[in-house]
């Protein structure tokens, strides 16, 4: 028996960011968080149920892997499975449309692909909370490419209450995330393994005991459409993480020289009156984000920057997708 699906995601940037889990192996988070999705980039998954293999089989971008990456998917297939009542194996196919090896993290849109697809392979009708459970047993984030737009996880206590939903959709807001790339160096210590470091800060105890009310600042600013708000808040989240990510045990330092570089350009342009702020995930890159009728004005800016290797424009993307789904054979 073979049945097949194909889905696809985009990734998202968290304007009020996870980092730790009150439960490593669920991925229940220690505090909710709010993210857009990325337009422009997206990954595409096939997952393919065979009885005729022995074991799960992964192929990334065209390379064959094992190890820790095919563990993460065996884990989500494992969910699946046992919904299905089955136990057959699958051959996954994932590609990235933008380039392996920037710096972007495509975990949260291959995990969103990968549930969807492989949800639709086995014929489940899964609502889409359901869907964004599955998806953040693969990589956290990964719950918040299930819906479209913009888009709130609650961090919940268990399975069923930790999911995503969707709080405006694509057109609410002309945001424009400039991925402002620096160093296409592999992370040296994964985001999966940083959460696990997050409980050693003495800071994370104060960073999650507030993380509500920058929630609900940063929620009201997004519906409100208040970019100063927002900017306000969106770099107070992602410095408390990096602060985090220092103070931990061993110490995280994602940050390179052209990271602060940018920082610094950036608190610069606001002085002069720009609508911009950024935000930096577990890598040396900075998202810069300002209101559509500022792009032109902020991409002239980072353009004249030196130390960049190259830059991203990003808009709201829409929820996850199926890929015409097929099902042959019995
Ligand atoms: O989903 P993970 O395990 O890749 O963790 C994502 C962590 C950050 O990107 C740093 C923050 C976030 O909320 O996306």
């Amino acid at each position: 028996m073979i049945s097949t699906a194909a889905a696809a995601a985009h990734p998202n940037i968290a304007f009020i960011k996870y980092w730790g889990n009150q439960d490593h192996t669920l991925r229940i988070p220690a505090n909710s968080s709010l993210s857009m999705n990325l337009d422009g980039l997206e990954t595409r998954t096939t997952v393919q149920f065979d009885t005729s293999l022995a074991a799960d089989q992964l192929i990334l971008n065209g390379e064959p892997r094992e190890g820790d990456a095919l563990a993460r998917v065996t884990a989500t297939l494992d969910q699946l499975r046992r919904l299905a009542e089955l136990e057959t194996s699958a051959l996954v196919k994932s590609e990235n449309s933008f380039p392996t090896g920037t710096g972007i993290a495509s975990s949260a849109s291959a995990f969103a692909a990968l549930a969807l697809a492989g949800a639709t392979a086995l014929g489940l009708c899964l609502s889409e909370p359901e869907l964004s459970q599955l998806a953040r047993i693969g990589s956290g984030s990964a719950s918040r490419s299930i819906p479209g737009g913009f888009v709130e996880w609650q961090a919940g206590t268990d399975h069923e209450s930790s999911f995503a939903t969707s709080i405006a959709g694509t057109d609410y807001w002309d945001l424009v995330d400039f991925i402002v790339l620096i160093s296409s160096q592999h992370k040296a210590v994964s985001s999966s393994q940083g959460h696990q470091l997050a409980d050693t800060s003495p800071l994370q105890g104060a960073r999650v005991a507030d993380a509500d009310r920058r929630l609900d600042l940063c929620r009201k600013a997004l519906l409100e459409r208040d970019f100063s708000l927002f900017g306000e808040i969106v770099e107070l989240d992602s410095t408390l993480m990096h602060s985090v990510m220092m103070t931990s045990t061993p110490p995280l330092y994602y940050w390179a020289p052209g990271t602060l570089e940018i920082i610094t350009a950036v608190q610069e342009w606001r002085e002069e009156g720009v609508q911009v702020c950024f935000t930096i995930d577990a890598g040396p890159n900075v998202h810069v984000l300002c209101p559509g009728t500022e792009a032109e004005a902020v991409k002239r800016r980072l353009t004249s920057l030196v130390n960049i290797k190259s830059i991203l424009k990003c808009t709201p993307g829409g929820p996850a997708w199926v890929l015409g789904p097929e099902t042959s054979g019995v």
